[in-house]
């Protein structure tokens, strides 16, 4: 596959739906602003110890989210789906106590039945959408091959995953930060490229994790499309850059788009991680 190459200029190292996006819409706008300050400190030349505060300022949103994240994946798969399955239940109790001459009523309470039982597995996807249990217990691999065969099978897209020596250890948040570059990646192939299939990557490469995410859709013009005019792809490159990993976006019109990801396995993290801050400089 040949693309068309181009490196997001990176800062310092060389720099779900519709519910998920209601929730926290204070902390995206946030973080969206966030993303355009540091967008235009790097445009303005600066270098990365100058950027070191907002870079942490990043990291404490990210984790905020992260947190929110979780917190309502829990309320939905504690709470939500619970309620909605008593009451599930109820309806085909109800139903069962009907006489059999009561066709309309038992029609009507199994068509309720089922709506009740799609909103419920709608719901269990979002809370996967929001944490994703298999990588928090299975690690990064297992997490990211669930997420493909999930992702296959609710947005009609083919998500093939292939991996290579990838560690059965990794960090959480290093896991976390590949995962949701995984998760951007496909949202992006699914809303822009008008691509059947995708691939999902994975390998150990010397000291670093590889992730490559490739479609072979309609692709856009680098040049005519700088990315970063929406933040998806300028915040996976912040999340990879906490982390002291990297981005590359290459694409070509007609021929597709892969985004290649890499982050150093175990390197101690820049100034901050998502789960153990240090102090905020003073102003
Ligand atoms: N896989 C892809 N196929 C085609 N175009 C893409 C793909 N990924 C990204 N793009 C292009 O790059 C732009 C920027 O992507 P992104 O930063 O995620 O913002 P958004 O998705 O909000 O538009 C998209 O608007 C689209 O034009
Ligand atoms: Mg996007």
């Amino acid at each position: 596959m040949h693309f068309g190459a181009h490196k997001i200029s990176p800062i310092g190292k060389a720099s779900s739906n519709r519910i998920t996006e209601a929730a926290g819409f204070s902390l995206r706008l946030l973080t969206a602003l966030l993303l355009m300050r540091l967008a235009w400190r790097r445009f303005m030349g600066r270098n990365r110890t100058e950027h070191s505060y907002e870079t942490q300022l990043y990291g404490r949103l990210l984790q905020k989210q992260e947190e929110e994240r979780l917190c309502i994946a829990r309320e939905i798969h504690d709470n939500y789906n619970q309620r909605l399955a008593t009451v599930a239940i109820s309806l085909e109790e109800l139903s069962d106590s009907l006489s059999d001459s009561c066709t309309d009523a038992k029609e009507k309470l199994h068509e309720l039945f089922n709506r009740i039982s799609e909103l419920g597995a709608d719901m269990h996807i979002l809370s996967h959408t929001l944490h994703s249990s298999t990588l928090e217990n299975l690690g990064l691999a297992p997490g990211i091959r669930a997420f493909c065969a999930e992702f296959t099978e609710q947005q009609n897209l083919q998500v093939d995953f292939f991996q290579d020596d990838v560690p059965a250890v990794t960090s959480q948040d290093q896991a976390l930060c590949l995962f949701r570059v995984v998760q951007e990646a496909l949202k992006n192939v699914k809303k822009h490229s008008d691509a059947d299939r995708a691939e999902v990557r994975l390998e150990r490469s010397g000291g670093e994790l590889h992730l490559q995410v490739v479609d072979r859709g309609k692709g856009f013009d680098l040049k005519a499309h700088a990315p970063g005019r929406g933040i998806g792809i300028r915040s996976m490159q912040e999340r990879l850059h906490l982390f002291g990993g990297e981005l590359e976006v290459h694409s070509k019109p007609r021929v597709g788009t892969r985004i290649d990801a890499w982050l150093p396995i175990q390197s101690a993290p820049n100034e901050v991680t998502l789960y153990r801050l240090k102090p905020m400089p003073s102003m």
